[in-house]
């Protein structure tokens, strides 16, 4: 997606050799009207794809997700990383290692939100390792329910998270895909 792309050559910061830092349309200040250009486009790449649920994990993904989720009309659930003091007891779990944070947590929907009859668009922001929706596909399926698909805003191509999430046979879309940012220069693919 050449708007997405754009902003990123003109906003994004590369840190070191494998972080982005994009606080100032995606992580942090968020840029409402790129989100809807993007909700358009992942609309248009799961086109004829019958989707009744669209799934995400706090904090960054719940604003891409929740733009998207009004050009396919559905429910937004987000995975909770923090559990709060009104959180139901029955939840589907699955267990997080983020590379990037050196850590592992425990993600959590709780059992009402997700059906065995739904049809579930996992949303995000990033796709480095892919332990992250690996993690979400666990919980739908524990639901019976079906993963359509992994939508990714940005997708670090030098990183094995869409092998990893492939695997799984989920079929994965980014909207822009970096194959690497050796010396902080930017390459993106095609
Ligand atoms: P994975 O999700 O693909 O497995 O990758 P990893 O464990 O490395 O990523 C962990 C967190 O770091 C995720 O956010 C992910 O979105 C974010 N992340 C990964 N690579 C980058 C990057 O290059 N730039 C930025 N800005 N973020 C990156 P999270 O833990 O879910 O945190 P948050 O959504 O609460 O911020």
């Amino acid at each position: 997606m050449e708007l997405l792309k754009n902003r990123i050559l003109t906003d994004g910061k590369v840190i070191g050799n494998s972080v982005l830092k994009v606080d100032n349309f995606l992580n942090h200040q968020l840029d409402i009207k790129l989100f809807n250009e993007m909700g358009k486009e992942f609309r248009r790449l799961f086109e004829g794809e019958a989707i009744t649920k669209i799934l995400t994990v706090e904090a960054s993904g719940i604003a891409i997700a929740s733009i998207a989720a009004q050009y396919f009309d559905v429910p937004v659930v987000f995975a909770k990383k923090y559990l709060g003091n009104n959180m139901d007891s029955e939840t589907y779990e699955a267990e997080v290692f983020s590379f990037t944070k050196n850590q592992s947590f425990r993600i959590r929907v709780s059992k009402k939100y997700i059906s065995h009859d739904d049809r579930v668009l996992i949303i995000d922001d990033f796709l480095a390792n892919g332990r992250a929706i690996l993690g979400m596909s666990q919980i739908v399926r524990q639901a019976g329910a079906r993963v359509v698909g992994a939508g990714i805003a940005i997708e670090k191509a030098f990183q094995n998270g869409r092998a990893v999430v492939e695997q799984e046979g989920i079929r994965v879309k980014s909207l822009a895909i970096i194959e690497s940012m050796e010396g902080g220069k930017l390459v993106f693919k095609d």
